[in-house]
């Protein structure tokens, strides 16, 4: 533990730790060295952000999808999957609910589907603005190009999520049949360059992952300086070529999350629903290891079900006002102040 906790002091004081230093903090983590990264991570949240969280209304509007990842349970290869797509009204209807309910971020979230088109998107994202111009839009629905990018943030988009999914190439080549790693970084740096504020992100716990893959995902965020990151454990979906694998675990995913506070203290960072799947208080444990963003889902309850990227995921039965009130006494519970303000990034508001 001496040496853990001079590394975890130093990673605290200094925001940053070499490879070799975080590979032999992951290697020698165990229970005692844990709870004290933790009570750090926390104490570096609390410095920038008090303990307010953050609530964004995730509308899921799409499970179509082009691309084929061997973990997703919407990979274009699962024939099974119910497919569905909202109207621009419907994703409209969703934000007025989630308007009433307090939320000032929406999150639009869908597979890689051709469908919506960027005149679509555009539409989609004018209309919001116009309704409720008060709100923040945050766009995940994959990669596109330069030019897409640009229009969707010239028409109203603030963020843009796009998990890099993992900063090992072998790992990632393995997992994305015909994608490009390139192309993935490529459209991170693009999104920069636009303005937005952008979030990068991996999973954990993925099969034949190890620690140094996890020290590459570390460096990474730490050279890309993303204003948010999302990261959640693996959880298998039984139509997926990876069905038969191994979650990632509850004590790996609070452990990176809150080295990643103490990388980045100043980044917006989730307490993800799948977290919260493989745990009954996985998100309060996110928010305790220095997570201070949390997700409820505003997709209509017909639909909800049908986005399922891995099985057993939480929250698909609730109504939009229940998904609140839960979340909302869950976040109090654990010791926290839900913050209903659009939460732009602090790092982003400097600029
Ligand atoms: N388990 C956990 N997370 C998953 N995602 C996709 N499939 C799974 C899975 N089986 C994550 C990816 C994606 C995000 C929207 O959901 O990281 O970027
Ligand atoms: Fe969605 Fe509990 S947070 S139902």
């Amino acid at each position: 533990m001496g040496d853990l906790k001079g590394l975890i002091d130093k990673l605290y004081r200094s925001n940053r730790l070499n490879e070799d230093e975080l590979l032999e903090l992951l290697d020698n983590m165990n229970e005692e060295s844990r709870k004290y990264l933790m009570g750090k991570a926390h104490e570096t949240r609390v410095k920038h952000y008090g303990t307010r969280v953050y609530l964004r209304g995730l509308v899921e509007f799409t499970n179509y999808c082009r691309r084929d990842c061997i973990y997703c349970g919407i990979r274009a290869s699962n024939r099974n999957a119910e497919r569905y797509r909202l109207s621009v009204q419907q994703i409209l209807l969703a934000c007025e609910e989630g308007y009433r309910l307090g939320y000032r971020t929406f999150v639009l979230q869908g597979g890689e589907d051709g469908f919506y088109t960027d005149e679509k998107i555009i539409e989609i994202i004018k209309e919001i603005k116009k309704r409720f111009p008060s709100c923040a839009i945050t766009l995940s629905i994959g990669e596109k190009s330069f030019e897409s990018y640009k229009k969707y943030y010239d028409a109203g988009a603030d963020r843009y999520l796009l998990r890099h999914e993992t900063a090992s190439r072998r790992l990632y080549d393995s997992l994305h049949p015909g994608m490009s790693f390139d192309n993935r970084m490529r459209c991170l740096w693009d999104l920069k360059k636009i303005g937005y504020q952008v979030g990068a992100g991996f999973m954990v716990g993925l099969p034949k992952q190890t620690n140094r893959d996890y020290v590459e995902d570390l460096c990474f965020l730490k050279e890309f300086q993303p204003h948010m990151v999302g990261i959640g454990p693996f959880i298998p979906h039984k139509e997926t070529p990876l069905a038969k694998e191994s979650r990632g675990t509850v004590e790996m995913t609070v452990t990176l999350l809150a080295i990643i506070r103490l990388l980045l203290p100043e980044v917006l960072l989730p307490a993800t629903t799948a977290l919260g799947t493989i745990d009954p208080m996985g998100r309060e444990k996110g928010l305790k290891a220095g997570a201070n963003v949390v997700m409820p889902n505003l997709s209509p309850l017909e639909v909800r079900e049908k986005y399922a990227l891995y099985d057993g995921k939480v929250c698909t039965g609730e109504e939009a006002a229940e998904c609140r009130q839960c979340i909302d006494s869950r976040i109090v519970y654990a010791g926290f102040v839900p913050d209903m303000s659009r939460g732009d990034s602090i790092l982003w508001e400097r600029k």
